[in-house]
């Protein structure tokens, strides 16, 4: 790991493992991006800023400054200046003239890594390779009295780089933030396909790839959430890239509310890269002595296909990103009482569960939405977090303390930043939900959203949540968000400031969960909302965990599964096996490849044990077992796509390789059945080409080439939607 200034080229260079990110400035003052991607080792590079082509640098042909501006790669771009892309920063002065141009100043090179304060971002980690540096560029707006202090970290561990902005009002009038992206990529490439994730409720993040052509393609949500529909990532493929192979860059975003993520080619075929907060709603007022902070964006180069991108992101986000001590830790086998129940529960009936649950193996009991004052359906009470006395006799520590003389833990459900427009809250606060003065606010889930720009609404969730929390001995919060906003107005934060309702939520948000999270450091905090909403990076550092889909369905989960695993560690996908026919698809699948599609994640149950046959029961105690073998391999070890059912509309296929190449799991799902085909050859990946590996179920032998280079083959399995799980184990 290196960063360094090449004074004789007037260059930034940072380094990391094979990779090399390098800035020049031209001019003295403009600050271009020159390379990203493969280790060069020859700081001879500047060429690439093309200053020796028309329309030349400002200094040389001052007329054709706006040719200059518009073809340059900038490493932050402006806008109303000459470069007519889309970019990073819009700024409106008092007057309401719009235009910045931002003009370097110095640069400092630094050990580590500054927090961006209030906001999840990585962190260099103590212990070997955990360290990490920064560079920080400062570059200011004379006219606007504007800083811009951008920042770009790496790891000695990690090939990624991570950047954020710092904007600071060092002027004497208030500044407006129109546009304030965090990271803009000038590259070039114009040929190549935009991969992004997208889908719906039930069908979240499915990989979509497209050609990037002439124009501008993007996805974004302003939804106050990071959205089912669309994931704040993107990646672009080079020509010809695939799983192992070809060049990808990618950009994800440490961010759980409103983003954009685009793909811009222009008219000289180079294309642009842009990610940061959607400025769709969004105004910032800064006024003097005021800082705004981006969120990071972490960027990664591949030049061996998604497959390694995969590695990059799971690795930083494992080493430098999750910080809950369940990190290492073997997340307990959950039972979870929503498909088993819904609304329709008591303590009795958790304790039936928890019963059954317990002699096979389960660990732990998570009590689901319906528990508190009021709440029979999804139709009212949210926000009056009193435990419902009438359905859980006894309160909530009888149940608890019921729950663990069976040996199991307890987990429970919350929603807490919602209103019911039928809650005592509500009648009490009518302007603590979020609303536009003088329109009817719309419901959705007949819910409205809590305002939490305003500090007093912050402090009651906060309080509502904890002192359940502290009333009996809890170990895990399944943490939902089931709507999206509308009407996006707050009472508290007056005229002109409304643009800021969006990003002032999550930081609400965010003060909430880190609170939550230091006051009770061992708890085991799940994220959700309505289903994958809100599986993002900036989750991902308050909670190890998040829900990945309401879609249980073991086929539909695939899908789901390989988008979310592109970027994420299969620990932090919450995974659970359901009962059957599915309550989403009605599809009816094996017990046991149910089993195998969720024991790629955070492993649980999510149906009504007490109603199924001895046989499952007993399936459910293997599973668990295997689990709890298969765990630490899960947690640690690094994943492989094989094929994607999404693709090949045939079978699908992972594997799971420990670090030390030691052992890897490969899980194959043949979907339907075929008449009248012979087995299939799976190629593994990962092993060592030289060792002895044995396949557990027979014990075969095999070189670990072989393996590799020849492939296993997989029997053709009688039925739809059969699977198997095989086990290689290095012998030597
Ligand atoms: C959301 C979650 C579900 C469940 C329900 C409860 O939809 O994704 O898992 O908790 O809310 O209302």
């Amino acid at each position: 790991m290196k960063i360094e200034y090449l004074e004789s080229e007037k260059l930034f260079r940072l380094a990391s493992g094979d990779m090399e990110y390098v800035i020049g400035v031209v001019d003295g003052i403009y600050v271009g991006h020159v390379y990203y991607g493969k280790k060069m080792g020859d700081g001879r590079c500047g060429y690439f800023l093309r200053t020796g082509e028309a329309p030349f640098v400002p200094s040389v042909n001052w007329r054709e400054k706006c040719s200059f501006a518009d073809a340059f790669p900038w490493e932050y771009s402006t806008w109303g200046m000459g470069d007519y892309r889309d970019s990073c920063l819009n700024v409106r002065d008092p007057e309401g003239f719009r235009g910045c141009e931002l003009h370097y100043e110095g640069y400092r090179i630094l050990e580590g890594k500054p927090e961006i304060s209030g906001m999840p971002a990585t962190f260099c980690r103590d212990g070997e390779g955990g360290g990490g540096m920064t560079l920080e560029l400062t570059c200011r707006d004379k006219v606007l009295g504007l800083k811009a202090i951008l920042r770009y970290s790496i790891f000695a561990d990690s090939e990624a780089v991570m950047r954020s902005v710092e904007l600071v009002n060092e002027g004497h009038g208030v500044l407006y933030l129109e546009r304030a992206l965090t990271a803009c990529l000038d590259m070039d490439m114009e040929e190549g396909d935009l991969l992004t994730l997208g889908g719906s409720w039930s069908r979240e993040r499915h990989m979509v790839r497209r050609p990037l052509a002439m124009g501008k393609q993007l996805v974004s949500s302003f939804r106050g959430e990071s959205g089912h529909q669309d994931h704040p990532f993107l990646a672009v493929m080079g020509k010809g890239a695939g799983q192992d192979q070809g060049e990808v860059y990618a950009m994800h975003f440490v961010y759980s509310g409103n983003f954009v993520a685009e793909a811009e080619v222009n008219q000289f075929g180079s294309l642009r890269l842009l990610m940061g907060i959607n400025p769709e709603g969004f105004e910032w007022v800064l006024n003097p002595g005021e800082s705004f902070a981006t969120p990071e964006v972490v960027c990664v180069y591949s030049d061996e296909g998604l497959g390694k991108m995969t590695h990059i992101l799971h690795d930083l986000y494992r080493g430098h990103l999750i910080r809950s001590p369940y990190l290492h830790r073997r997340r307990p086998v959950l039972i979870n009482n929503w498909e088993a129940t819904y609304f329709d529960f008591n303590t009795e009936k958790l304790l039936e569960i928890a019963r059954e649950a317990s002699k096979r193996g389960i660990e732990m009991l998570v009590m689901d939405d319906g528990w508190f004052q009021g709440r029979h359906t999804d139709s009212g009470s949210l926000g009056d977090w009193n435990v419902d006395e009438n359905k859980l006799k006894g309160g909530l520590p009888y149940l608890v303390g019921e729950v663990q003389k069976l040996g199991m833990g307890f987990g429970i459900w919350f929603e807490p930043e919602m209103v019911s427009p039928d809650s005592d809250l509500y009648r009490a606060h009518p302007d603590w939900a979020i609303q536009i003065p003088g329109r009817e606010p719309v419901q959705s889930r007949a819910q409205y959203v809590l305002d939490l720009s305003r500090p007093e609404v912050v402090d009651y969730v906060y309080e509502a949540v904890a002192s359940v929390l502290r009333s009996a001995p809890v170990s895990y919060v399944k943490w939902d968000m089931n709507r999206q906003m509308t009407d996006v107005g707050s009472t508290y934060l007056g005229k002109g400031r409304q643009g800021e309702l969006f990003h002032r939520y999550v930081l609400g948000l965010y003060s909430l969960q880190e609170r939550l999270t230091r006051e009770f450091p061992e708890l085991l905090l799940e994220n959700c909302a309505s289903g994958g909403a809100r599986f993002d990076p900036g989750m991902l550092y308050y909670s190890p965990q998040v829900w990945c889909s309401d879609n249980t369905d073991a086929i539909e989960r695939l899908a789901i599964q390989e988008g979310t695993a592109l970027l994420y560690p299969l620990s932090a996908m919450g995974a659970h096996v359901s009962a059957c026919p599915n309550h989403v698809v009605g599809r009816i699948t094996p017990f046991a490849t149910r089993g195998h599609v969720a024991m790629a994640g955070a492993f649980g149950y999510e149906l009504d044990i007490t109603k199924l046959p001895e046989g499952e029961k007993r399936l459910i105690e293997r599973q668990v077992e295997t689990y709890h073998e298969l765990y630490p391999l899960m947690l640690e070890g690094d994943y492989y796509r094989i094929a994607s059912w999404a693709e090949n509309h045939k079978y699908d296929c992972w594997q799971v390789v420990a670090k030390d190449k030691s052992e890897a799991l490969v899980t194959y799902v043949q979907v339907l059945a075929e008449p009248n085909c012979h087995s299939r050859k799976i190629r593994l990946k990962g092993l060592d080409p030289e060792a002895e590996y044995q396949q557990e179920d027979n014990g075969q032998r095999y070189k670990g080439a072989l393996l590799m280079y020849g492939g296993v083959l997989m029997p053709r399995m009688e039925g739809d939607f059969a699977s198997a799980m095989i086990r290689f184990i290095q012998i030597g």
